[in-house]
Formats: structure tokens, sequence, C-alpha cells
């Protein structure tokens, strides 16, 4: 595993966008795995200025995003979809039909899981997933005490989770109850992870995450076996990792 440890949010972002933009310079139809959340927002925000400036061209990059609310429609403002378009999607030249999120208004949401996995396995699976971590350890939306052996996968969102989504809507009750989210077998088939996390509330998670014991209950602890992780983090979100 590689760390790097950055000074704040705006230098953590910029050196996620650094690892990001050599992938799709080395590989230009690479498959990127997004994430959502407040994390990766700089380093999107960093790559349009870069592809502003002509120095990134996303028209043969594909993307597969980590997860979607159950029951958005995909212009709803906090539906994943909507989150992708204005902080990536619209501002470069990516190729929309090259850009997946599962479908929040899909009939048949497990049917949609279905789907997706196979959309993932079409493209030759993901060249590199961009993760943040939840306070509970959750990556996507796969929550404490779940299974590892899943790939895309209808969940019931955990009460804390949705209190913690709850700032971004009118009332916690109009906070979705489920989401469609890529399995930790999905994150783990990725060729590369690049996990990025901001902030001193993070710092206990990280630790556990990294040098606590590999348990369904911190979910991201299962990065340890992932043979190609590279943590992005500023020295607060680090700081009690690095004291280990
Ligand atoms: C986002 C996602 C979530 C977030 C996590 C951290 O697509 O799946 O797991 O990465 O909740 O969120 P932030 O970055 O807002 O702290």
């Amino acid at each position: 595993m590689k760390v790097y440890v950055t000074e704040d949010y705006k230098a953590m972002s910029r050196k996620a966008a650094n690892i990001l933009s050599a992938q799709m310079i080395l590989k230009p139809n690479s498959v990127l795995g997004l994430a959502t959340g407040s994390s990766p927002v700089g380093m999107y925000h960093q790559l349009i200025d870069w592809y502003k400036k002509g120095d990134l061209d996303f028209s043969e990059i594909k993307t597969v995003n980590l997860d979607e609310y159950v029951g958005l429609e995909p212009t709803h403002e906090q539906s994943y979809r909507h989150f992708m378009q204005e902080n990536l999607f619209d501002h470069v030249n990516i190729n929309p039909a090259n850009t997946n999120v599962p479908d929040g208004l899909a009939a048949d949401p497990q049917a949609e899981c279905q789907w997706y996995n196979q959309v993932i396995r079409s493209m030759g699976g993901i060249d590199i997933q961009v993760l943040g971590i939840g306070h509970n350890g959750h990556i996507g939306f796969n929550e404490p005490g779940q299974a590892f052996e899943q790939e895309t996968h209808v969940v019931d969102l955990t009460e804390r989770t949705i209190q913690a989504n709850a700032r971004f809507f009118a009332s916690a009750d109009e906070v979705p109850r489920q989401a469609m989210t890529m399995g930790i077998k999905s994150i783990m088939m990725a060729r590369k992870i690049l996990l990025v996390i901001s902030g001193e509330e993070k710092a206990e998670i990280v630790k556990q995450a990294f040098t606590g014991p590999i348990t369904p209950l911190v979910p991201a602890s299962i990065l340890q076996l992932h043979p190609y992780v590279t943590l992005v983090g500023d020295k607060a979100a680090l700081s009690k990792l690095m004291e280990k």
C-alpha cells in the first residue's frame, strides 16, 4: 500500500487528481470507478481544470459509479447521477454513453444490480476505483456487518447513514431508505484502488481500517488484502495511522 500524506484538502485533491491523470494518460480508454461524497469533489474539480487547460482527454474514458439511491430520479439534486454531472461529466469531453451510474428509478432494483455487474464485466473490469470512507468504515454503501462476497446489490441504509446524509435533504424523512451499491467483491476486483480521505473526524476509522483486524464490522479493512491500494489523505485524516 502506498500512502501520501498531504497538508490539507486542496493538496490531497491535487495529489489524487495527479494519480487519476497518470492512469488516464497511460491508458486513455481506462475504466474509472468513481465515488460521490465530499472527499473526491476537489479531485474532480482539479481534473476539470487540467482538462480545460488541454492536459487531459476524456474522449475514450469509461466510468462506473459505486452507488445510487433507490427511488431518486437522475435529475434529483441529491441523486449521485446528478452529483457526477455537476462535479465532473458536464465539464469534460466524456461521452455520456460511457458514464454509468445505477438507475435509481429502475422498476426492479435487484435486476438493475445484475445488469450493472454485466456492464462492469463487459468493460473488462475497473482499472482504478476511487473510494471515500464513511465514519463507520463503510465503502460504497457497504455498511458494517455485511458479507464481503457480494457484487452490486440493494442495501437498506443504517440509521446512522440516514442521519449523516439528512443534511443534504429537507429532512431525514426524505432520505431514501435503500441504495444500490457495488459490493465489496466488485470493489476488490478493481485492479487499483485510490482512497481519498480528509479531516480529523476520519482519523480513528482510518487507523482501525488499516491497522486493525480485517472484519466485516469495518468494511474498509478488507482493503488490507487488495494488492494495489493508494491512500491519499490530509495530515489530519492520517494523523492516527501515522502514529502507528
Ligand atoms: C460515495 C460513497 C460513500 C462515501 C463515504 C464518504 O459514493 O459510496 O461510501 O465515499 O460515505 O463520504 P464523504 O466523502 O462525504 O466523507
